[in-house]
């Protein structure tokens, strides 16, 4: 096994009744990975993350968190830090009574909570806010402050499933800044999330569906392994009609005039789409082909499995 690994599952599974969660799966993390699954509803990612934290047991499999100092390779589950998909602040309390609830939680003392609180409030951005009730944060203060709970114990794990869910761009652009200075100072991130922009900004993403680990890789290999290809038109002209049921091409999305065709050969694809922009009459159509986008590479492997 590689020594750099601080996570290793190995062929775990989970089933509640009928429904298999989690089926075999394996997962390693290196030190400072920031590893992103991601997946449809339902896949699985929730199960998974909570057993890599030790709160669902495994009916198969086991997890292995390991420790990075020589000589003492595994260890207990101690320096994890984890924000659920519903995490639960209380709106009544401060954001400075949640820190210490969760912290007492942990079993720290009030001097401790105090010195961490403020270190991580400055790092969330949250300092001037502490004495503010949590129901009255925004949406994206108030994930920062699940995020901000959830470091009080100084974690070299932090698992996060769906920590921006709903939350505004501009907001998630925060979080993200957090998450890579976190990072950037050594913590090794798992973060679950919907949104096909923040799976690329991780270091590995991991694609989960129906219970299995379908692909893994960085991004970047991940998309050289996309087994289509994608061309981009620049064309004065909005119609959401414009490629649709085109022979020869596999799928097309739009933004403004720019429209991004999935095609299966280059050429013939090309054809069809000048053809077709010759039958609508725009005129002075850009053709060019574009690397394919993380969205478009999880699309297709989706479908792969369904077929
Ligand atoms: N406690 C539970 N009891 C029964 N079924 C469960 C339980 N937890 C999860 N499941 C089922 O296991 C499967 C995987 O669920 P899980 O929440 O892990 O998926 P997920 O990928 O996190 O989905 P989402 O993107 O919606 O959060 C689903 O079919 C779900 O209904
Ligand atoms: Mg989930």
């Amino acid at each position: 096994m590689d020594a750099s690994n601080i996570v290793v599952v190995e062929q775990i599974s989970k089933s509640f009744g009928f429904t298999v969660a989690v089926n075999q799966v394996d997962l390693q993390l290196k030190k400072q990975d920031i590893y992103g699954l991601v997946g449809p509803d339902g896949a699985g990612k929730t199960t998974l993350m909570r057993m890599v934290c030790g709160l669902i047991v495994p009916d198969a499999g086991r997890v292995r968190l390991m420790d990075e100092t020589p000589g003492k390779p595994e260890r207990a589950g101690e320096n994890l830090g984890y924000m659920p998909q519903r995490f639960s602040l209380y709106g009544d309390l401060t954001v400075m009574e949640n820190i210490s609830f969760f912290g007492s939680m942990y079993g720290l003392d009030r001097k401790t909570i105090a010195r961490r609180a403020d270190e991580i409030l400055e790092l969330t951005g949250l300092s001037n806010f502490k004495g503010r009730f949590a129901d009255n944060l925004s949406g994206g203060m108030k994930q920062k402050l699940a995020l901000t709970c959830s470091l009080v114990t100084r974690p070299a794990l932090l698992v996060l499933d769906e920590p921006t869910y709903g939350v505004d761009p501009g907001s998630r652009k925060e979080f993200w800044k957090i998450l890579y200075r976190l990072n950037k100072e050594g913590m090794t991130i798992l973060v679950s999330t919907p949104y096909m922009d923040e799976a690329e900004l991780c270091s590995v993403v991991g694609f989960m569906d129906r219970g299995s680990v379908t692909a893994v890789g960085s991004p970047a290999r991940l998309k050289s392994g996309f087994r289509h290809r994608v061309l981009e038109v620049r064309v004065n002209a909005r119609d959401p009609e414009m490629f649709r049921e085109l022979s020869d091409t596999l799928d097309y999305s739009f933004y403004g005039d720019k429209y991004r065709v999935v095609v299966k050969d280059v050429e013939a694809g090309r054809l069809a789409l000048e053809r077709r922009l010759a039958e609508k009459n725009v005129p002075g159509a850009l053709i060019r082909e574009i690397p394919p986008s993380m969205e478009e590479v999880f699309i297709f492997l989706a479908e792969k499995e369904v077929v």
